[in-house]
């Protein structure tokens, strides 16, 4: 099949890890004979650099002219001093809503071999696989009026959703639900904000076209003890934007790194593809990074955009296959049993490249006899 790819590698780690998850993708073409064209564009601190804004109209153009875009990172402490319309991250809110997907889909997955490095027991992380659902383009990030008044010392954002909003997102959990373990927990601060009324009574309506789901409530102060404390009782996590923001990476301690976080944005005109993590420019250019997230959520691409499932399937195994032959990068160093080889960012893309290769070239020949 053919894939034209917008590839934005953005800031810090993000040409690192992406150069990592574009290998993967271009091994997946040629063992799978498909037609995947990358096409590089400049987004965050590089494009502000480069062109004078985190956005240049023709990486817009390319986004929205390809069947997905996959994002590195965007961020640059160059640019801490600008208001937020200006800085690199503008450049990610700006494509986000242009693409208009507005569930980001954040998969958080404990993998046994990466027991020992998470700070919770490995009793409490075991067999977690939650999926978070989190709303991309409303809130507080989007919601006007938004302004800082120097002079008075007085600031405002705006928490704002449609019903409309809510309910769109809410399919998206609810039928991602049905295909696993049927469970959808609603995040909120009902107690509080009539924002979260809103959402409350919209997903509990939504619920009743998903009768084989259940739906539950949590409030977002207690859902984030209930996260690290029992995290197995999640199945999808379904949350409007900043809660979401702050609860993915909070899960982040389940799987032991938040270099392991990919994600998916879907619903919208194109399909936007990160990791979790950011740019990390403290270890930028060190071969520090952990280019798995960017991996996995290469993972992704094929599974939404390409509807290439085994080869998704087999990226994820790929990815455990190397962790289980006890192979870290630094992030993942803590905990880790001593033997265990410490690689760098692109050693850790080689050996998935390898380990994928083989587990593809074994089905072939297993399909040849
Ligand atoms: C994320 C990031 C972004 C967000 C930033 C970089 C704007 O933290 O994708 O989680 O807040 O959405
Ligand atoms: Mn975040």
């Amino acid at each position: 099949m053919k894939l034209r790819i917008a590839v934005l590698a953005g800031d810090g780690i993000g040409p690192e890890v992406t150069n990592e998850a574009t290998g993967i993708l271009r091994a997946v073409a040629e063992l799978g004979g498909h037609d995947f064209v990358f096409t590089p564009g400049l987004i965050g601190g590089i494009a502000i650099t480069e062109t004078g804004s985190p956005l240049p109209a023709a990486t817009l153009e390319l986004a929205l002219d390809s069947d997905a875009v996959f994002l590195g990172a965007v961020g640059d402490n160059k640019f801490a001093a600008l208001s937020p319309d200006k800085r690199p991250e503008a450049g990610l809110l700006q494509i986000r809503q242009a693409l208009g997907g507005f569930a980001n889909l954040r998969p958080s997955v404990a993998y046994a071999e990466l027991a020992g490095n998470s700070p919770l027991r490995p009793e409490v992380t075991e067999g977690v696989d939650i999926l978070f659902v989190r709303e991309l383009l409303g809130g507080l990030y989007f919601g006007a009026p938004r302004w800082w008044d120097r002079d008075s010392g007085e600031s405002v954002n705006t928490m704002r959703y449609t019903k409309g909003e809510v309910v769109r997102v809410a399919r998206v959990a609810f039928s991602l639900a049905e295909k696993r373990r049927k469970k959808v927990t609603s995040v909120d601060k009902a107690n509080v904000l009539e924002v979260s009324q809103l959402w409350r009574a919209t997903v509990t309506e939504v619920a009743r076209d998903y009768p084989d789901v259940t739906l539950e409530h949590q409030l977002v102060d207690s859902m984030a003890m209930h996260l690290m404390n029992i995290p197995r009782n999640f199945d999808v996590v379904l949350t409007e934007n900043l809660f979401g923001d702050i609860l993915s990476d909070e899960a982040a301690v389940i799987t032991g790194s938040l270099g392991m976080l990919p994600s998916a944005t879907i619903g919208g005109a194109v399909n936007l593809y990160e990791p979790v993590h950011g740019s990390a420019p403290d270890i930028a250019g060190t071969g520090k990074a952990n280019p798995l997230g960017a991996i996995l959520t290469a993972a992704m691409v094929l599974r939404h955009s390409a509807h290439l499932e085994a080869e998704a399937a087999a990226i994820e195994h790929a990815v455990q296959h190397v962790l289980a032959a006890g192979h870290r990068t630094a992030d993942l160093a803590r905990g880790s049993d001593p033997t265990h080889a410490i690689v760098s960012t692109s050693q850790m893309g080689k050996l998935v490249h390898q380990a994928l290769t083989e587990a593809i070239d074994r089905r072939q020949s297993m399909h040849a006899v």
